[in-house]
């Protein structure tokens, strides 16, 4: 790294698109807040549909960054992407405030991870417009300060994202275990609300791991669901993938329930649809739930199921829309 940051000489852009992933086996608790280091590995699932484009734009003629979500200014989510942005600056020696355009094609903030493409996308654009040779698993490490899902969305289908052991987090990285191809199942998000979650996952988590009796046991149990649910998709055994993510979904919200005060995500139409997907597993629909920090559901089938199952939720009372997807890339660069 440079002894004095480097000036620009004039305006550096790039523009990124990363879809947007949730988890089968979920991220709960940080082993350290302030490196945001997880204190569990996961492993999701990265979608095609569900995307974030994000265009950055370093200046040397502004005076603090500035940050557009979805075409309208938002200088209250802006100190986040500032702090962010900080340490791409230190890591690439560079000094120059930046404009961040960034717009999702699904809402924000109500548990549809856009946090998690959000940073993808900013990472990867920041780094090419700074233009920084960074290896996949550095712009993993990077997003991961901005957000622990966002690691997972810098690669596609499925992934992994480990624990990590060292205080630095230079370990604390996603990688890819098997991508779209190997297992090409479907996803169908039954939007329950539009409105955005009362409390965000950082500050969730954090109440949950500071006040639940049960914490130490949920951290204790993730190695046996990843160890599971790893087999499960090496050898697509679709009765196993759904039992051990379903049962690590719950695990997190009764987890998150048992926070003092608790947390409660579900509203009323968020557990029809849980039981809705349970019945038709029982019928031999091969299809599963996970919920993430907010009430929409996410049901994961195989593609044969589709159809079945779109037309299962939309008949859900309180069900606004269903949105479909299939497993995506990971993040990416494109020319806006
Ligand atoms: C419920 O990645 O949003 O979606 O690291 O504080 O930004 P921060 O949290 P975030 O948490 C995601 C929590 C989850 C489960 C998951 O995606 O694994």
């Amino acid at each position: 790294m440079p002894a004095s940051p480097r000036e620009l000489d004039a305006p550096a852009a790039a523009s990124a698109r990363a879809g947007a992933n949730f988890a089968l086996i979920k991220y709960w608790g940080k082993r350290d807040v302030a490196l945001n280091l997880p204190d569990v590995g996961s492993i999701s699932l990265t979608l095609e549909a569900l995307h974030t484009e994000t265009t950055v734009r370093f200046d040397p003629t502004l005076a603090a960054d500035e940050l557009v979500l979805d075409g309208e200014p938002a200088p209250e989510r802006a100190p986040r992407i500032s702090t962010f942005l900080d340490v791409v600056r230190e890591r690439a020696g560079v000094r120059a405030f930046a404009r961040v355009e960034t717009a999702n094609n699904f809402p924000t903030a109500a548990g549809l991870a856009s946090s998690a493409s959000g940073f993808a996308a900013l990472t990867v654009a920041a780094a090419a417009a700074l233009e920084q040779d960074w290896d996949e698993r550095t712009l993993s490490e990077l997003a991961r300060i901005g957000s622990g899902s966002a690691a997972r969305s810098i690669f596609g289908g499925f992934v992994e994202m480990k624990r990590g052991r060292y205080r630095t987090g230079s370990d604390s990285v996603a990688k890819p275990i098997a991508d779209a191809r190997h297992w090409p199942l479907q996803v169908a998000v039954a939007i329950t609300t539009r409105a955005e979650k009362a409390v965000g996952s950082t500050e969730g988590m954090q109440r949950t791991a500071e006040t639940s009796p049960f914490y130490r046991a949920w951290v204790e149990n993730q190695e046996n669901d990843l160890a599971e649910a790893r087999d499960a998709i090496a050898n697509k055994d679709f009765e196993h993938l759904a039992e051990v993510s379903e049962g690590s979904a719950l695990a997190m919200h009764g987890l998150a329930m048992s926070a003092r005060p608790g947390l409660l995500y579900f509203n009323a139409t968020t557990m029809e649809c849980l039981h809705r997907i349970r019945a038709l597993r029982a019928d031999g629909v091969p299809v599963f739930f996970t919920v993430d920090a907010g009430p929409q559901v996410k049901a994961i089938c195989e593609s044969v199921a589709l159809p079945t199952v779109r037309d299962a939720l939309r008949d859900v009372d309180g069900v606004l829309d269903v949105v479909e997807s299939g497993l995506g890339p990971g993040a990416a660069l494109y020319a806006p």
